[in-house]
């Protein structure tokens, strides 16, 4: 029997996550199919009721239902917890354990660039969902010290609170320095806006951002002469590596996806260009 996986968002018809799962399951001869669900967020309860009655074996959990997800699963896998996200359901004989893998596809990402966490002082731009997975990331590889910036500052105090890091106002930014900066706001999402200037991205050696459309975005174009630029679709590759072993318990072939999710999106950009 061919086995259901998808992904759950609002909206997630863009998603690249079918095309990364799908010709990974191609590849290894898997019987199963990834699809994409759009579920608006009050019907999450009935969604999420969906996977067990469908027997849908595992799902992609993405904005803005990852924290509300919780509250529906059986058991939550400590470090999901941790974070209070879950980007990752697994339905295991009609139990559902909730996990998140974001945090393993930023350390992943600085991995493969080359990038060392240790011993580094981190800026964090933005408090919502994303960055959460990016706080616990960079203080599990044992960055030096974290700031996070966050528009609305009680958002920043909270994060801070919660993993022993330092909260810092918007207004501050401009004087922000260090070695690692990381964008993790919706600043630039389509749009060719960055959230900080030229002359504090200068201030550091390596710029992550969790944006991926477009690919290199205004924030990594202006940070691309200053170090290492690490792009949005890193993030997006190892967190789907790390589902896909949960869900099948095999490695995946990492190249290959990687190749169609940076084709896949190549492609849409060319495209909108025209
Ligand atoms: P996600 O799960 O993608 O992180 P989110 O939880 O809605 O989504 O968080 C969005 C982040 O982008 C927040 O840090 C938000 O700042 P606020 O907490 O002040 O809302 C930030 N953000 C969105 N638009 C922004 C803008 N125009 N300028 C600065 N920050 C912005």
């Amino acid at each position: 029997m061919t086995e259901v996986y998808g992904i759950i968002g609002y909206p997630v018809s863009h998603s690249l996550s079918p095309l990364m799962h799908n010709c990974a399951f191609k590849e290894l001869k898997i019987s199963a199919v990834y699809g994409c669900f759009e579920v608006k967020p009050e019907e999450l309860k009935q969604a999420v009721e969906g996977i067990k009655a469908l027997g849908i074996k595992g799902v992609s959990v993405t904005v803005p239902h990852k924290e509300k997800v919780m509250e529906f699963l059986d058991e939550i896998e400590e470090t999901a917890r941790e974070i209070g996200a879950v980007n990752t359901i697994l339905n295991e004989n009609g139990v559902l354990k909730g996990f998140n893998t974001d945090w393993i596809g930023v350390l992943k990402a600085f991995e493969v660039s080359g990038v060392e966490v240790k011993g580094k002082k981190v800026v964090i731009i933005g408090a919502g969902g994303a960055s959460r997975a990016v706080v616990y990331a960079v203080k599990k590889a044992g960055a030096e010290a974290v700031e996070v910036y966050n528009r609305t500052f009680e958002k920043a105090v909270k994060l801070a609170k919660q993993f022993d890091i330092i909260p810092k106002k918007w207004e501050e930014l401009k004087k922000a320095w260090g070695d690692i900066i990381i964008q993790t706001t919706s600043v630039g999402m389509n749009s060719w806006e960055s959230p900080v200037e030229e002359e504090v991205i200068a201030r550091f050696n390596t710029a992550m951002d969790i944006v991926y459309t477009p690919l290199k975005t205004k924030f990594l174009n202006l940070a691309e002469k200053y170090g290492i630029i690490i792009d949005g679709l890193k993030m997006l590759l190892y967190q789907g590596v790390e589902q896909f072993k949960i869900w099948i318990k095999k490695e995946p072939p990492v190249k290959l996806m990687e190749k169609t999710l940076y084709s896949a999106l190549q492609e849409r950009e060319l495209w909108k260009g025209k």
